[in-house]
Formats: structure tokens, C-alpha cells, sequence
């Protein structure tokens, strides 16, 4: 741990307890980055009052106990009793220096964390809001992971239900080779909207659709099969919208819907034999406490319908069941739209009326809507929903209009314009909170200055061009680091924060703290290549010293981009 912050949390805490008994050795001693000195810690504002004292005396006392010599250079008490800490030099390129040869490590215990996103619904385009949860929900996969926790990814895919029986009977009625010749053509949207309206219209085969739902939950063979190709067509589809992007879902992850099928009885029954679900209007219902809907009337979580269907709630109440029981999950992340947040609350509630969960955390993990630059949902110009693979051919195209100019082969470029064209969506993503509404902006997020993909990518690509100009490689530069210069000084203390801001993002699932981070990375680097030359260092030693903070940023900022799912392009 060198995260000056923590070091000095930790420091301060050791002195209250000193001071003022054990039982303070736990308060939050308020350390902020300050513009006076490095830190602020605050803690004697508030415990004056607790101890009705002066804060300042506080502070005096908290003073005399504190034990930072190694850490800090200077500790001064100012204002009504803040407490100013400046950091040592010595002390900051040493931890500099240490992190460069030894490497992140993850401390602290590791759980097991189920992550439930993606998650698109078969026989329907993903769309772009699927987009958002499958990045999100990967980059707090690979985070996750990072850290050692041992991390099950669960892709819930909608492949199950009642719109299967309609689709099959078009398929049927159609002809089961027109019908392939459709979807094969990737037309998924069009056959799903030409069934429905069948549906919709014609008595009669609406009929038929229930009736070959009724014969799918039942497992007939021949609907299975058709079933079968519904979700592989899908899926084949799905594959490559996953590749192109570059996510770590693969194949194995796959816990849609139907998966649970076999499971649902049996999770009816527990709910039943506990008192949990109860009938109510002929269906099987539970009500959770705390959730009532219009008039104060109860809410009920349906669970089984009047007649005899399973929904989009029983799976999930069977998966959760699944996930503490069989998968042993310590925590859970639902990557999911926000507008589910009702659905997830209800599903929480009823499985801790029914003893699964326990100490197990569940979270949803809301994802806010993607907007168009117009302000409302994202669509295309003729008010269709975006199709996903278009989107991501397009922000490659214009990443290589962005990069037209440099001088590169053919298949140079088309690397390059890939990653940055893919690192840009997916970092025009993640930079903002995961629960706001983003607009889709392809200028705004290709852009090469500001909180961007390409922005951060080129100060990567700009250090790597440092070493191999210089005849270095960053694996070389060991340093040890030094720092003099402010710019030196400020760059590595930044680096320093690395670990704990990882450690943050996994404790509040909010993957924009690391965009902002590295922001902040790419930016004190930008000052230092400004203020401090390195290949033409005064000395060997301040040249060995700014190459290695160059390589301690490499690094930093290819990790901490690869936990986000975005590569760095060797050139740019
Ligand atoms: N398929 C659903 C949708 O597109 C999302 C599923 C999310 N996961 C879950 N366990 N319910 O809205």
C-alpha cells in the first residue's frame, strides 16, 4: 500500500488512538488533497466538538502523537485546527521506485463475485443500451479480477418466454427456408416486428403461438430444435458483436434465461413451503414487504401466472437461488438498465425473505439510458433502434478519418483505427457515472483532447515513443526514481494512487473514479514531458530517474486502460 492517503489515514487513526483512547483509533481523520500543502486532515474540527475542546489543542495533542517522520516533511497546524501534511520527497520516489519493481498487489480478502451483465434478448437487435451494460459490466469483470477476486461472469440471456411461440409459428408458416433465409441475412428485427404483427392481428394464430410456448416450457422435441436455431442464429451474432468489441464474455458464461427452466418448480415450491409465496387471483405471488403500488395495494413479485407461465421474475428469483447456493457468491453485480431497479429491489427482498440471501451483498448496478446528440433516446435518422455492429463500423471509420493524416501502411492503420475507434466507445462510456444518461457523441468521444479514449491513448503512445527514440525500453528503466522537479514530484505522486483507486472502483462498482484517475495521469505526465526533458537530461542519473517515472506511467496507464477492456495501439 502506498497510496499516500491511506498511509496517512492510517498514521493520523494511530494517533487518535494514542491521544484520546482506541475507541477513536477508528474515525475518519478527513484527509483531502489540499492546496497548501499536499494533504488536509480535518479530524480535529470535528473531534473538538465531540471532546467539547478546542479544535486547535485537539490538533496540538493529535500533533505530538504523530509519528510521520518517514512519511511527511513537514506537519503544520493552521487555520481553526487543520492539519497540514507535506510529503517527503525521499519518501515518494522511494515508493515510486518500489511500485516500478515490485508491481501492483492485491491485498486485503478476495471473494466471489457474480457479475450478471450483457445480456441482450434473442430474436431482437442488440441494442445500444445492452452496449453500455456489456461494457460496464466487463471492466468491473477484469477489475475484479485484478484484485483476486475469484469473478463468475453470468450472461442472462432473454432466450427464453412467451415470444418464442409466436416466432416459431412464423417460422412455420413462412416456410422454415424463407424463414432461415432471413434471419441468416441478419434481418432479426424485421422477422421479429412481421410476427408480431401476425400475432397481433389474427386470432387465430395467437392461439397457436400459446399453445407452442405451452409445448417449448414442456420440452417437445421439434420446437426445442426450432427454438434451438433461434438462439444460435442469435448467438452466432452476438459472437461477433462480443469480438469486434473486445469483451471477455465467451461462450462458457452463458446463463440465459432458459438455463433456469428446470430449476423453477423447485424454486416455487421453497418459496411456497416458507410462507413466502402465496396464491393470489389464481397466480402464485410473492409480496415483498415495503412495496406497495397504486391505492397502497401491496406489490406482488408475480412468480407463476394464472395460467401456469413462468416471467422474466421466477428466472430471476431461480438464478439468484442458483448464485449463493451453487456458484457460493459473496457479493453480486446486476449490470443492468435502471429502469429495472423496481424488478432487482422486489427479486433482493424476496430472496431475503426466503433465507438466500444472507450476508451475501446484491447490488444493481443501474445503467442510465444512452441518448442521442438530440437529447432523446438513441436512434437512427429514420427513428430505428441503432444496429450495434453499424455503430462499431462507424466509430472505426472515423477514427481512421481522425488518424488520416499520419503516415502508415495500409494495415498499420486499420489496427490503430480499431483500437482507437472501439476504446472510444467504450471509454465514452465508462468516463461517466454508470447510473447518468450519456449522449452518444462520436466527435466528443474521438476527440483528442479531454477525458478521451484517444487522449489518453496518445500519452501512453507518446512515452513509448520517448524510450524508443532514446534506444530504451520501458522494462529496462528501473530507476531508481528521484524527485526534484515539481512536475517529477507531482507526476509520481499521482502514480502512487493507483492501487487504492482500483481497490475504490471494485468497492463502488463506479469505473469513471478510474477514467478520472487516469486523466489526471495523462495530465501530470503532459507537464512533466512539457517541464522536464528526459532523454536530454542534465545527468545520467535524472535521466534514468525520468525514464523510469515514464515507464512507472506506461505502465499505469496500459493496466489501468486494459481494466477498462481498452487496448493501447503500439503507434498512434
Ligand atoms: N435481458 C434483459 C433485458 O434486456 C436483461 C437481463 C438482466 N439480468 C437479469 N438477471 N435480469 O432487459
Amino acid at each position: 500500500m502506498s497510496d499516500p492517503q491511506l498511509v496517512l489515514t492510517e498514521r493520523v487513526q494511530r494517533a487518535l488512538g494514542a491521544a484520546f483512547g482506541e475507541e477513536y483509533s477508528s474515525a475518519d481523520p478527513l484527509i483531502r488533497p489540499s492546496q497548501f500543502a499536499d494533504y488536509q486532515a480535518n479530524v480535529a474540527l470535528s473531534l473538538g466538538k465531540r471532546l467539547r475542546r478546542a479544535p486547535r489543542e485537539v490538533a496540538d495533542e493529535i500533533v505530538s502523537h504523530l509519528d510521520v517522520a518517514d512519511v511527511c516533511a513537514n506537519v503544520e497546524i493552521s487555520g481553526p485546527g487543520f492539519l497540514n501534511l507535506t510529503l517527503r520527497d525521499d519518501w515518494i520516489a522511494g515508493e515510486a521506485t518500489r511500485e516500478l519493481r515490485e508491481g501492483l498487489r492485491a491485498g486485503g480478502e478476495r471473494r466471489t463475485v457474480v457479475i450478471d451483465y450483457s445480456a441482450p434478448n434473442i430474436a431482437k437487435e442488440m441494442h445500444v443500451g445492452h452496449l453500455r451494460t456489456t461494457i460496464v459490466g466487463d471492466a468491473l469483470a477484469r477489475i475484479h479480477e485484478r484484485l483476486g477476486d475469484r469473478v463468475i461472469r453470468q450472461n442472462h440471456l432473454g432466450d427464453w418466454g412467451t415470444q418464442f411461440g409466436m416466432l416459431i409459428e412464423y417460422m412455420l408458416e413462412i416456410g422454415e427456408d424463407v424463414a432461415r433465409a432471413q434471419l441468416a441475412s441478419g434481418e432479426i428485427n424485421e422477422f421479429y416486428q412481421a410476427a408480431r404483427s401476425r400475432f397481433d392481428a389474427d386470432k387465430e394464430f395467437a392461439d397457436r403461438s400459446r399453445r407452442r410456448v405451452v409445448l417449448l416450457q414442456g420440452g417437445d422435441e421439434t420446437t426445442l430444435a426450432l427454438w434451438r436455431e433461434f438462439v444460435d442464429d442469435s448467438l452466432a451474432y452476438i459472437n461477433r458483436v462480443y469480438d469486434k468489441l473486445g469483451v471477455t464474455l465467451t461462450d462458457a458464461d452463458l446463463a440465459g434465461e432458459s438455463k433456469y427452466n428446470p430449476m423453477l418448480a423447485d424454486t416455487i415450491e421453497e418459496l411456497e413451503a416458507k410462507g413466502v409465496a402465496v396464491e393470489s387471483e389464481g397466480a402464485i405471488c410473492v409480496f415483498p414487504p415495503g412495496f406497495t403500488g397504486r391505492d397502497d395495494q401491496p406489490l406482488p413479485l408475480i412468480v407463476r401466472k394464472s395460467d401456469g407461465g413462468y416471467g422474466y421474475a421466477t428466472t430471476d428469483l431461480a438464478a439468484i437461488r442458483h448464485r449463493v447456493r451453487d456458484l457460493r457468491a459473496d457479493q453480486m453485480l446486476y449490470v443492468v438498465g435502471a429502469d429495472q431497479s423496481l424488478h432487482f429491489q422486489m427479486v433482493f427482498a424476496a430472496a431475503r425473505e426466503a433465507g438466500w440471501l444472507t450476508g451475501q451483498r446484491a447490488e444493481h448496478i443501474q445503467i442510465g439510458m444512452v441518448l442521442g446528440r438530440d437529447g432523446k433516446r438513441f436512434r437512427t435518422r429514420s427513428g430505428e433502434s441503432v444496429k450495434l455492429m453499424d455503430l462499431l463500423d462507424e466509430a472505426v471509420e472515423r477514427a481512421g478519418k481522425v488518424l488520416a493524416d499520419r503516415d502508415y501502411d495500409e494495415e498499420t492503420r486499420n489496427e490503430i483505427a480499431q483500437a482507437v475507434g472501439i476504446g472510444a466507445v467504450k471509454y465514452a462510456d465508462l468516463s461517466v457515472n454508470h447510473a447518468s444518461e450519456y449522449i452518444f457523441d462520436f466527435d466528443r468521444m474521438l476527440a483528442l483532447t479531454g477525458n478521451t479514449a484517444p487522449y489518453l491513448m496518445y500519452a501512453a503512445v507518446r512515452v513509448r515513443s520517448i524510450f524508443r527514440r532514446g534506444g530504451f525500453t520501458p522494462e529496462d528503466a528501473r530507476g531508481p526514481i528521484v524527485v526534484g522537479a515539481p512536475a517529477e514530484r507531482a507526476l509520481a505522486k499521482q502514480l502512487l494512487a493507483f492501487g487504492s483507486v482500483l481497490t475504490q472502483v471494485a468497492e463502488t462498482s463506479e469505473p469513471h473514479r478510474l477514467c478520472a484517475y487516469l486523466f489526471d495521469v495523462a495530465q501530470a505526465f503532459a507537464t512533466f514531458f512539457e517541464e522536464c526533458p528526459v532523454l536530454k537530461a542534465p545527468d545520467e542519473a535524472t535521466r534514468d530517474s525520468r525514464l523510469a517515472l515514464s515507464a512507472l506511467t506506461l505502465d499505469v496507464l496500459v493496466t489501468g486502460l486494459g481494466l477498462l477492456g481498452i487496448t493501447v495501439p503500439e503507434r498512434m
